[in-house]
């Protein structure tokens, strides 16, 4: 029931990820107790964005905490695309390490697409790799990108009705907006795409029940974009100055959008921790298919 003149629900990620994160580290205790070997994560960076490496760290230091067996990789940023494709060809065969992330955005000399398709699509935690990508389309089983997998879990877990809903999903990225478009019609939602060449981008966001906003600017979306009684869900993390004092927003103008919303993720404490839930369970999700091959 849309309540409109009540408080918005703040939609925790936090507890979202502990959720996820309590049953991945049940299941590894199981494996552990039964004597296998447990789920190994490799994540590589390239370079030294602080933001990378920051990220980077959180994702080692979650593993470790569950008991998944971790290796990072830092490498240089003059690393060249050989011997990075060489470092992937080695986790492709490592038989401890079940999946491989490359820290994204890559130095502009090296060739993403080129990189990620080296990746085995068996060990492509991201679920960036196209044979992956295939299969979301398809609509089978496989790995899935994790800030996706993070926003569709937040809307379970608060039980938030998708079918039949109006989605609209602002950003076309392969990493974020169009794996949730296809995440949310698979669930029955009509979506609209909408990017940086959209007509009347106010008024398409003004028609959505659930609005993503996946864009990568501070605060882009304001409150006369909102229906009332939307679910809004802001994927957006930038780092801005404000007051001479370093601060994290969304892409959504939180203060002044929230009141009119049925709920709303904050930045920080909303997607975020829970695409970094969603890396774990993929990579015991990756274990499993592995093992059942
Ligand atoms: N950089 C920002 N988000 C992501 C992500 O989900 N995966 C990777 N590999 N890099 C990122």
């Amino acid at each position: 029931m849309i309540n409109i003149n009540s408080s918005p629900i703040i939609l925790d990620g936090r507890h979202v990820a502990n959720e996820v994160l309590k049953n991945v580290k049940i299941e590894i205790n199981e494996i552990k107790a039964n004597g296998k070997r447990v789920p190994g994560l490799a994540v590589v960076l390239v370079g030294n964005d602080p933001a990378s490496e920051t990220y980077v760290g959180s994702k080692e230091k979650k593993s470790i905490e569950l008991g998944i067996y971790s290796e990072v990789y830092k490498l240089l940023d003059t690393t060249t695309e050989e011997e990075l494709i060489n470092i992937i060809n080695l986790l492709n065969a490592n038989t401890n390490i079940d999946g491989i992330l490359v820290q994204l955005p890559l130095p502009k000399h090296l060739n993403t697409e080129k990189v990620i398709g080296n990746i085995h699509p068996s060990k492509d935690v991201d679920g960036l790799h196209p044979y992956n990508l295939g299969k979301l389309i398809a609509g089978e089983r496989c790995l899935k990108p994790c800030t996706p997998l993070g926003v569709m879990e937040i809307l379970k877990q608060y039980s938030i009705d998708i079918q039949g809903k109006k989605a609209v999903v602002i950003g076309r990225s392969i990493l974020v907006g169009k794996p949730i478009s296809l995440l949310l019609l698979d669930k029955n939602a009509t979506v609209t795409i909408a990017h940086s060449k959209t007509q009347n981008l106010e008024d398409v966001c003004r028609e959505a029940d659930i609005l993503v906003a996946a864009i990568g600017k501070p605060r882009f979306v304001k409150k006369d974009w909102i229906k009332k009684g939307a679910v809004v869900i802001d994927v957006g993390i930038n780092r801005i100055l404000e007051n001479d004092k370093g601060k994290l927003v969304g892409d959504v103008d939180f203060e002044n959008v929230s009141p009119l919303c049925k709920a709303i993720t904050p930045v920080p404490g909303g997607v975020g921790p829970v695409t970094i839930a969603m890396l774990m369970s993929n990579t015991l999700e990756a274990y499993k298919m592995r093992s059942e091959e």
